[in-house]
């Protein structure tokens, strides 16, 4: 099932083709004896697949799983190539949780030999659209800085040809994993210089001038999640802006455990690598000049710690604080991940992510 899946002038996806073919399916299959499957290929919000499911069941009066089922089956088909990107896509993605269908999808699918993906419905409809978004952000970044390289008088075509050989950090998985937000002495200074620069020479750059505000919007979600707890003990594990060091420069965790003790929370802090007698150079100027206040929080014992908080935050990725956290027997505690040190953990009563 592939029908269109149009804006509608707010912008909003219309599904009402969709529905509309879910209203025939649902006629067409009230006298079938045999299994039907239907795949959806059209791009469409998370949701979707669900809703069309009851709508097949209301029409046709049959179960769904036990005489029909709905799956969502993405397509990543390119308009004038699309033949070939059928035959050579990325990855089938089937979005199914019924046994039976995903079998017969999978037979369906097995003339390719690009890896099949199984996940949730839901997964699957997201993908599209996160897909899309990704590459409509790919063109207007690359566009913003032609915009400011031509200022310049750079060639931008040859300052991307260099971008994209960086296969490790660039052009990567790298930097894209769900969590908290960028700090220490690097990220924001230079996306704040640009951003400077950009405006000084009167060029509109609005994806790469919103950064910083995406950033600290990511701080604020943190802060949100943190006080719907409603607990007054916070401990943070993991203060400086990223794990392996004990640099505070610029580090969110700061920003995060200030909008904290505005909110009045007890916070404890415990890091494996701050210890304040071995902070040197802007970094010791910084702390001494800046989070003063902050560096009193620090705890020299985890555990100590532990006992004294009713919601611990990981806010960097240091797996002592897993093995910590792991071994401790306190049942009642929740536990917020703001890095997904915790993978294999799901959202339950105990555990949160940022993201997840
Ligand atoms: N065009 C692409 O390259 C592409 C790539 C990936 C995903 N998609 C997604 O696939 C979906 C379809 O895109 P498209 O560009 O092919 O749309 P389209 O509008 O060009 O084609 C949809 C077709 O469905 C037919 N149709 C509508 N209602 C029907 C019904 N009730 N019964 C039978 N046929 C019906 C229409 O007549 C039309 O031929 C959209 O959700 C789109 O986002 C498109």
């Amino acid at each position: 099932m592939c029908v269109g899946t149009p804006s509608s002038e707010t912008g909003e996806v219309d599904l009402s083709y969709i529905f509309k073919t879910a209203e025939e399916i649902g006629e067409i299959i009230k006298e079938k004896e045999e299994f039907h499957i239907v795949l959806i290929r059209s791009t469409s919000m998370p949701g979707t697949v669900d809703k069309y499911a009851e709508i097949v069941e209301a029409k046709s009066g049959k179960k769904r799983k036990k005489d029909f089922d709905i799956a969502s089956n993405p397509e990543f088909l390119r308009e004038g190539n699309a033949v070939n990107d059928f035959y050579n896509p990325p990855y089938t993605l089937l979005g199914c949780e019924c046994e039976s269908s995903e079998k017969t999808v999978r037979r369906m699918y097995s003339f390719l030999e690009c890896p099949f993906i199984l996940t949730s419905i839901r997964t699957a409809e997201m993908l599209k659209y996160v897909n899309n978004t990704f590459h409509a952000l790919k063109v207007d970044f690359a566009n913003e800085i032609s915009r400011f390289c031509k200022k310049k008088n750079i060639d931008s075509r040859e300052v991307i040809d260099i971008f994209i050989m960086d296969r490790k950090l660039n052009i990567s998985e790298y930097y894209l994993r769900p969590g908290f937000a960028f700090g220490g002495s690097c990220l924001p200074k230079d996306v704040k210089a640009l951003s400077y620069e950009g405006k000084k020479m009167g060029i509109n750059m609005p994806v790469i001038y919103n950064i910083m505000n995406s950033n600290e919007l990511q701080i604020e979600w943190a802060f949100q999640t943190i006080i719907k707890e409603k607990a007054t003990n916070v401990g943070v594990f993991g203060i400086s802006f990223k794990n392996g060091t004990d640099d505070l420069r610029e580090s969110p965790a700061i920003l995060l455990v200030e909008k904290l003790l505005g909110k009045g929370k007890n916070v404890y802090i415990y890091d494996e690598n701050v210890h304040l007698a071995n902070i040197i150079g802007t970094n010791k100027e910084f702390v001494e000049k800046e989070i003063k206040h902050i560096s009193t929080l620090l705890e020299s014992d985890p555990l100590k710690m532990l006992e004294k908080v009713d919601v611990v935050v990981i806010a960097n990725r240091d797996n002592a604080y897993r093995e910590i956290v792991n071994n401790l027997n306190k049942k009642e505690m929740i536990i917020i991940d703001l890095v997904n040190l915790f993978p294999e953990k799901k959202r339950s009563k105990n555990y949160r992510g940022i993201g997840w």
